[in-house]
């Protein structure tokens, strides 16, 4: 893809054309020698490696603050930013400026804003940040490899089961073009979860039979119709309320069991070496009702079977007053393991102490930037798709309240995503006359 000239030296050629991941020359074999005295050169960190962060809110931001704060591994900089609201994108923009003055060059003509800003934003770096709400990961990952750049994907990295294939199919090209991805799914860079999952994996409790899986927790935020009709001083459409609500619309936020367990789920899949075979579950609205709250349920539990019939039993619940948890633990044939707190009990007693551990948001993009700057291999995109096709698979069986196989699952043709994206585009899901959202129905709703 064309470079924009604007921003482009003979050296920042060089080493954007290295960075691109030299995909073609890894390809084509004959090209290694020249490949391997850039890589040479990367390893000395003295490039400067180019930033854009598509979807500039919460965690875009902080994500943009540790990929900025590698600097001490090499240089870098943010060159483009890329979202739907300009609002978003200034206020991030303003925070970063405050703590990375001289690493941010983000002039107004990179200053991307609507629904094709991604594409903009991504042809001008060398990593792209994604950390828009989920619906939109699927599409934003395939154009970024097909740009032949390195990322960063928050999670989950889809919300239906075609979305999942889209990155299943990406993660195959990336690999074939030497792509470093790295996934938002950071307790695979937190070092107790690290040493306590290699542990269980030497066999510290004896073959692992049983698993729990917990994000019982409270309703992280909501932006109600009112709020944001005072803010836009007029009623919004359909398509502006749901991208501005987000976190109720299954299309663009999965629903919780998507949105935030699946960092449970991610781990068990982690200690299980790979993903369900299948799943049952129930769940609903129980009290989180109301116009605001769209489309997703406040409680789902789960019960996920692996391929050695050994089970996971998973709650994630949004209610106020109820016993809260965000765990993770496993019973073995040997001993016990409660994950998040890395502790074992059994034949073998263990407890991982904490020793100057970095924070784990931060280590993720150091092990990011490190593997672009090494040209090691690097990519977590295949296991963040499975992990967010297991949330998927649970969210199907909490829904359709009936057993859901993966197999089954992951070949699933209903697409969620609307058919247009537009502000004023027709939306799959509408409110009623009442101003409620219609929620699935468990042994009614068809779920694959
Ligand atoms: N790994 C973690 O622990 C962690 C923590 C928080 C959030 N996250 C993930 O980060 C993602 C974003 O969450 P958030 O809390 O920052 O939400 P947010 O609403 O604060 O930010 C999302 C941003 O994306 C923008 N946006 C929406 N659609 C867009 C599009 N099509 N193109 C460009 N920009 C678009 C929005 O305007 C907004 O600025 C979610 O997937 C969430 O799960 C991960």
């Amino acid at each position: 893809m064309q470079e924009p000239s604007h921003i482009l030296t003979p050296d920042a050629f060089n080493r954007r054309t290295f960075l691109k991941k030299g995909s073609a020359a890894m390809a084509g074999g004959a090209l290694l020698g020249s490949l391997a005295a850039e890589r040479f050169a990367h390893a000395a960190g003295n490039d400067e490696i180019k930033i854009a962060l598509v979807g500039c809110g919460g965690r875009g931001g902080g994500a943009a603050d540790q990929a900025l704060s590698t600097y001490q591994i090499g240089p870098v900089k943010l060159v483009a930013m890329a979202d739907v609201h300009e609002d978003r994108l200034t206020g991030t923009l303003n925070n970063l400026k405050a703590k990375h003055a001289d690493r941010i060059d983000v002039p107004k003509e990179r200053q991307f804003l609507g629904f094709d800003a991604f594409e903009k934003a991504i042809e001008v770096a060398d990593v792209v940040i994604l950390a828009t709400p989920p619906g939109f990961r699927p599409m934003q990952i395939e154009a970024a490899v097909k740009a032949g750049k390195n990322i960063f994907t928050e999670k989950p990295v889809a919300t239906d089961a075609p979305g999942v294939r889209k990155v299943l199919a990406a993660a195959e090209e990336a690999k074939k073009k030497n792509l470093k991805i790295g996934v938002g799914l950071q307790r695979h860079h937190q070092a107790g979860y690290i040493e306590t999952i290699k542990r269980l994996h030497d066999g510290a409790i004896g073959d692992i039979v049983a698993l729990r899986a917990y994000w019982n927790g409270q309703t992280p935020w909501v932006k109600t119709r009112e709020s944001l009709e005072k803010q836009y001083g007029r009623k919004l459409t359909e398509m502006e309320y749901q991208m501005r609500n987000w976190y109720y619309f299954t299309w663009i936020g999965g629903d919780h069991i998507c949105e935030q367990h699946i960092h449970n789920l991610d781990v068990i899949n982690w200690v299980k070496k790979g993903h369900p075979v299948k799943a049952n579950g129930m769940g609903g609205v129980e009290v989180r009702k109301g116009p605001d709250y769209g489309e997703i349920f406040d409680h789902h539990a789960v019960e996920f079977t692996y391929e050695d019939g050994s089970k996971c039993f998973s709650q994630c619940r949004h209610i106020p007053g109820c016993w809260d948890s965000v765990s993770e633990a496993a019973v073995g044939t040997k001993g016990t393991c409660d994950v998040n707190s890395y502790t074992i009990r059994g034949a073998e007693q263990w407890r991982y102490k904490h020793e100057g551990d970095k924070d784990p948001y931060q280590q993720e993009h150091d092990d990011l930037f490190t593997a672009i700057r090494n040209n090691t291999p690097y990519s977590e995109l295949e296991y963040g798709a499975h992990s967010s096709m297991t949330a998927i698979l649970g969210r199907m069986a909490t829904y359709g309240g009936k057993e859901v196989e993966w197999d089954k699952a992951i070949k699933s043709e209903i697409n969620l995503f609307p058919d247009k994206l537009a502000w004023d585009a027709p939306m799959k899901v509408n409110p009623g006359p009442d101003g409620m959202y219609p929620h699935a129905i468990p042994g009614k709703t068809v779920v694959i």
